[in-house]
């Protein structure tokens, strides 16, 4: 898997290159299966996601919506009698993909004439009712804030008439939807904290797609976490798309609960119960983050920090709000106040009038910040952005490429660097399951979100925590033994 001269493909797959919120590659397109399985359910719903750790998370409301009113899921999409894509718009390519797939559904309702087909997600808030007249096939079209209107319209389209809802809500929290664990390995989950975002940055369609920010109740927020400790799970991300942004005032008491406070709220559930969060925005990330993750262990010492680029002129063309001073005056402020703090980062490669100064900024960056990976794209113009509208998509795709096969470069030595200083260390591991490759071996990961693969020894069980010591690095994991302390 690892060998000398991996081609980008091989290099994307190896630092899971993705989206938004760190969410491995392989899981593209996953087909989703509930971890509790609904009993009287009479109909069968077939559901595939796509995008951000955000998508996945909304795929199992929609499952919670829906086994509510008599839909079981199922990973075999022929049995259904519903499928569901749930889409991302963030590249051309994640479209792309989309559409490939509609075609495959495509040919299995020539056969089964019966069969619903309901595209939700940000692909479908871009498009809208102009969905059903491009794809015959697509029945219902759901954006991301309508998700409980699902049931209604489902039911419309069982009689014979198409529906869209893609209304957006400036209120919308899905706060009392306990989602469904799809596929879960019942011992890390998502949380959902927020939604939306009201960053205008100039590359990015998610403001148009999943509309204003707005956060949701702690007091909910707490109690999942609380039953997902209870049934066992030992890790939670808390997921938005600027989790620094948090703000949710208590109707009670009025106070503010601001972003660090919640991390603490949700810290405390149990010593034994991992937080991570993500995705930080550079503006936002405040010391009080940072203050509250050195005082407790259980808070992942792991910062995602998408940096896009290290040329000032190109952030503000990408309407950051930040320069590359004071993303460095962050990334010191990190290392200062947890010496042992990992960072990651998604960086835009060939963004409009991108020199080649620029693109050097860029790797200069990538050294600065140690950044133990980071998620690489080239630039795509997204229809009805700022940049679509103002700037020209001036860089021609070959030097796209070009810049972004110097960037992964850059960011796989750097990666091995950063790992191979693990070497040596003892780690506290939270073991997820087997590895990939062997049933003797474990794999799970360090508070840096590191993936480490060790021999099984003794009677640890997956969701058990284990102290492991490196012998080995690649670019992409650690290898070591389990240690006792
Ligand atoms: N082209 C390329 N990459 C993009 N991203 C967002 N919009 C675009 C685009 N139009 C990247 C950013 C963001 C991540 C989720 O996807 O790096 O942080
Ligand atoms: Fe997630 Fe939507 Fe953004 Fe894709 S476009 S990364 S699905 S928020």
């Amino acid at each position: 898997m690892y060998n000398d001269n991996p081609t980008i493909n091989d290099i994307k797959d190896e630092l899971n290159t993705g989206h938004n919120t760190p969410l491995s590659e392989e899981r593209q397109g996953e087909v989703l299966e509930m971890d509790v399985k609904t009993g009287e359910a009479s109909k069968r719903f077939y559901i595939e996601s796509y995008g951000c750790a955000m998508n996945f998370s909304d795929s199992e409301i929609v499952a919670s919506v829906l086994s509510k009113h008599g839909y079981a899921s199922t990973r075999v999409m022929e049995e259904s009698d519903l499928i569901l894509i749930n889409t991302c718009s963030i590249r051309e390519k994640a479209e792309h993909t989309v559409r490939q797939r509609l075609s495959i559904f495509n040919k299995l309702k020539s056969t089964k004439p019966d069969l619903v087909v309901g595209v939700l997600g940000c692909m479908a808030e871009r498009l809208k009712a102009k969905f059903l007249e491009e794809e015959k096939i697509v029945d219902i079209v759901v954006g991301p804030d309508a998700y409980r209107d699902l049931p209604g319209l489902v039911a419309g389209a069982e009689a014979g008439q198409k529906g869209v809802n893609v209304l957006l809500s400036r209120e919308e929290t899905y706060a009392d939807i306990s989602p469904l664990r799809l596929d879960s390995n019942g011992i890390t989950a998502f949380i959902s904290i927020m939604r939306g975002c009201d960053n205008m940055c100039s590359f990015c369609v998610v403001p148009f797609t999943r509309g204003r920010e707005r956060s949701r109740s702690a007091f909910t927020i707490v109690a999942e976490a609380q039953d997902l400790f209870d049934r066992g799970y030992r890790e939670v991300t808390l997921l938005g798309q600027n989790v620094d942004s948090y703000k949710w005032k208590n109707p009670e008491s009025e106070n503010q609960v601001t972003f660090a406070e919640l991390l603490m709220m949700v810290a405390d559930v149990h010593p034994d119960l991992r937080v991570r969060f993500s995705t930080s925005h550079p503006k936002d990330m405040t010391n009080d983050v940072l203050h509250a993750m050195a005082k407790y262990e259980n808070i992942c010492n792991y910062i995602h920090l998408p940096v896009q680029s290290g040329s000032s002129r190109v952030l503000d063309l990408m309407n950051r709000t930040y320069d590359k001073e004071w993303y460095k005056e962050r990334v010191e402020s990190i290392y200062k106040i947890i010496p042992d703090c990992a960072i990651s980062s998604d960086i835009i490669c060939g963004f409009c009038t991108e020199t080649e100064e620029d693109h050097q900024e860029t790797l200069d960056m990538i050294d600065f910040a140690e950044y133990s990976m980071s998620y690489m794209f080239f630039y795509s113009e997204r229809p009805g952005t700022l940049a679509a509208r103002k700037y020209e998509d001036d860089i021609p795709l070959e030097v796209k490429k070009r810049r972004l096969t110097e960037v992964v470069d850059r960011q796989m030595n750097m990666s091995f660097v950063h790992n191979k200083k693990d070497i040596g260390k003892t780690f506290k591991v939270l073991i997820e399951g087997d590895s990939k490759k062997s049933d003797q071996q474990f794999k799970g990961r360090n508070s840096q979100n590191k993936m480490i693969i060790f021999t099984k020894v003794g009677d640890y069980k997956p969701g058990e925590y284990c102290h492991v010591k490196v012998t080995e690095v690649t670019r992409a994991t650690l290898l070591g033994n389990i240690v006792e302390l």
